[in-house]
Formats: structure tokens, sequence, C-alpha cells
């Protein structure tokens, strides 16, 4: 991993920009001397003779062991985002969800609180709500945009804030710097899901977060072809709550998941630019198109926290954009339902996937998908309605998929 700090490391000079550490970073070649980094696919690692065995066993030295813990196609993809991210340290874990446990475990413990956002996705909802519940780890769900809100729900034993930004599907800013102020007052970490954005558009250990999580499933592989995630933070946390855990618990990334993630994160920059750019095209056009009633995109001036999202996303709204169909105001739920299922009933080149970061632009109903474990009242609460449709916009020629959304768009029952 890469709190490994005597494995050889990548000699670049130290002012090398993120485009740079993201087509370069991780570990030297190999004796063969590959230029594109190799794929360890090996469950456990020769040892010398049994005393050094022994010693990298105990922690005395570095060296690869087992792949649940240690193999260097991981270890890569870790130093590799940890660059990115600006963060000391990375350790890989087999999905995002699975990042988002460990960060539990590791942190948490019976009888501590945690403060989330009631507009994150929708299994961070469940796992926090849910199942750290059954371990004694009470959570309280609170407004994605107010930081008064966090402020107030604050408990002497507040031991973690988590939030995501922008929230998946309602694209709501949250203040990762007000946010980090009041996790310090509160001697609490502070952790943001940069799922959406990723490093190259968001860093958030800028605006003073301690922890960052991804799901690698998205933008980081880009292709949608692994289920991956990651945590990054600094060497201290990474070394004492999460690599203890992981050894344990197991939730590792296998290094062919690693390795695609790895080579994803070669253009991530330039298809984050790509996609971000066409989804400002989809998101003016949607606003101007008489059956739609409200459309959610940061780059939008619209956005209620565009100005916010401008200075902290480097002045890109990201490649999610989602919108209301008309149908709710006159027919309900179930006529918005009705509506927003023709609307992607009608598409023929948008992918019908609940997946986003994939350069195929996927089209999803967040109440039924994503969201749909989730109760009346907590879907409620984080905002999504009947008639909302996410779009993640890949790398398809944004005139084209305007039309797949006009096929439903111009047939809705008026
Ligand atoms: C914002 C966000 N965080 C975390 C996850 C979970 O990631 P994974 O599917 O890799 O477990 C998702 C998945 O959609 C997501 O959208």
């Amino acid at each position: 991993m890469t709190t490994r700090k005597t494995l050889p490391k990548v000699e670049l000079p130290p002012d090398v920009r993120l485009d740079t550490l993201a087509v370069r970073q991780g570990l030297p070649p190999s004796p063969w001397g590959e230029n594109s980094e190799a794929l360890f696919l090996t469950s456990s690692f020769r040892q010398p003779d049994a005393a050094t065995a022994a010693a990298r066993f105990a922690n005395e030295e570095d060296g690869f062991i087992y792949s649940r813990f240690t193999n260097p196609t991981v270890t890569m993809m870790e130093r590799r985002l940890a660059a990115m991210e600006g963060t000391q340290a990375c350790i890989g874990t087999s999905s995002g969800m699975s990042a988002i446990l460990l960060l539990g475990m590791g942190l948490l413990k019976a009888g501590d609180h945690v403060i989330c956002s009631q507009s994150v996705f929708g299994s961070t909802i469940v796992l926090f709500g849910r199942e750290f519940a059954k371990f004694g780890v009470e959570t309280s769900f609170v407004s994605q945009t107010d930081p008064d809100e966090w402020r107030r729900a604050v408990k002497p034993n507040t031991k973690l804030l988590f939030a995501e930004s922008p929230t998946n599907p309602l694209t709501e800013v949250c203040d990762i710097r007000a946010l980090s102020a009041i996790a310090k007052d509160a001697g609490a970490w502070l952790a943001v899901d940069n799922c959406f954005c990723s490093p190259a558009l968001q860093r958030p250990v800028e605006y003073g977060a301690d922890l960052i999580i991804h799901s690698g499933t998205k933008y980081l592989d880009g292709q949608g072809r692994v289920i991956a995630g990651a945590l990054c933070a600094s060497e201290a946390l990474v070394n004492e709550k999460f690599v203890p855990v992981m050894r344990s618990a197991g939730m590792s990334l296998s290094p062919f998941n690693a390795w695609v993630v790895l080579k994803g994160l070669e253009t991530l920059s330039i298809r984050m630019q790509a996609q971000s750019e066409r989804a400002l095209k989809l998101g003016q056009w949607l606003e101007q198109q008489e059956q739609v009633e409200r459309v959610f995109y940061p780059g939008l001036k619209s956005h209620p926290q565009h100005e916010l999202a401008m200075a902290q996303q480097s002045g890109c709204g990201g490649a999610v954009v989602s919108f209301i169909v008309k149908g709710q105001t006159r027919g309900g739920p179930d006529q918005a339902r009705a509506n927003a299922f023709h609307v992607i009933d009608s598409t023929q080149v948008c992918s019908i996937t609940a997946n986003l970061g994939d350069t195929k632009t996927t089209i999803t109903h967040p109440a039924s998908t994503s969201h749909g474990r989730l109760n009346e009242a907590q879907r409620q609460s984080a905002g999504i309605t009947q008639g909302m449709i996410r779009v993640a916009m890949g790398l398809d020629d944004v005139l084209d998929i305007q039309a797949d959304l006009q096929r439903g768009l111009a047939t809705l029952p008026t």
C-alpha cells in the first residue's frame, strides 16, 4: 500500500501537475522495463527465506506478501490516486460501498455519532442508517446545503461528518470548507465522497476534508468495466485505522480491477472535461424544453449552488444532469412516473442503466433504481420525485442525446 515508505518510488520532479501524475505515478517498472504498468495477477508472493517472510508478516520489513492486503498493481493505483487527490495515502477497496464500510469500521465504534447529508447515494444512507446502527453507531441525516443544520446536529460523541458533492442524482453541492470547519470544532473527521467530480475537477482536501471516498466504478475506470473503490487519507489514518481492518476483513481490490482503474486514471482529466462540456450543453437544451419542469445541473446559472460549484469544481458542472418531466402537478406521482418511464423507454441511444461515469451516456429513474430501497419519507427528504430522470453524459455526441430524449418528450400525453 502507499503507506509502505521503503517501496521504490517513481522519480518525478516535485512540482509535476495532475495530468502528469495521472499517467506516471505508481511504482517504477519491473526489471523488464515495461512502459505500461504490469498487471500482477497473483494471490501470493514468494519470500526469499523464512526469516524475511516472518519480518514481512510482522510488518518489520516492507514487501509484498498476499494480495488481500499487498499487491503491486493495487499499490500503483493507490499511489496514483493519492497523488491526484493530494493525499499522502490511499487504500483500494472492492467497491465504492466497501470503501465506506472500511471508513466506518476503521473510525467508528458503538456509541459514536455520525452526521451525514440526507442527499447522499441511496446505499450510503442504508449503510449508515441501518447497517452501522446494528453495531450501535447512530447517524443524524441533515440538509446537504445548510451548514447550520450540520452544526446544530453536533453531539459530544460525534466522530464523523459524511458528505457527497455534488449528490446523486440532485447534484446538490455542499460547502466543503464550511463542513470542515464544523468537523474541526467538533473534533470529528470530515469524509467526502468525490465520485461525481473525481480529482480531475475537485480535490476536497484543499477545502479541509480529511478523507476522500471513491467509487472507482464511476469516472476513475470511466468505461463501465469494473467495480472498484478507494479511500484516500493521511498516511497516519490509512496505516493506523484502515490497513489493519483491510488485513482482517478483506474488502480488497482485485489486481485486475486495480489495473483497469489505473489505466482509466490516465484519461480521467480529458474525459471529465469533455463529458462536462457535453453535459452543460444538454442541461441548457433541457431548460428550453416545454415538457421539462426543472433541470438540476451545477453548471447552470439556475442551480441554487452554481457559484459555490464553480469555485469548488474547477469551473465545471460535472457530467450528471437530472431533470423532472412535467406531469406531477396535474397527474400526481403515478402520472409523473409514467411520463418519466415513457421518456426513458423512448431512447434508442442512451443505455438504460443506473451506473454513471461511463463513456456511454446512461439514463435512469432514480426513484425506482438507485434510491428504490429508501422509504417514501427518505426519498422525499432526498428530493427524489417520481418524475425525475438522471442522465450521466458520456462521450456520445450531445446532439444525438438531445434527439434521443426528444423522442419521448415530444410524445408525452398532454
Ligand atoms: C456517489 C456514489 N458513491 C458511492 C457509490 C457506490 O459505489 P459502488 O457501486 O462502486 O459500490 C455510488 C454508486 O452508484 C455512488 O453514486
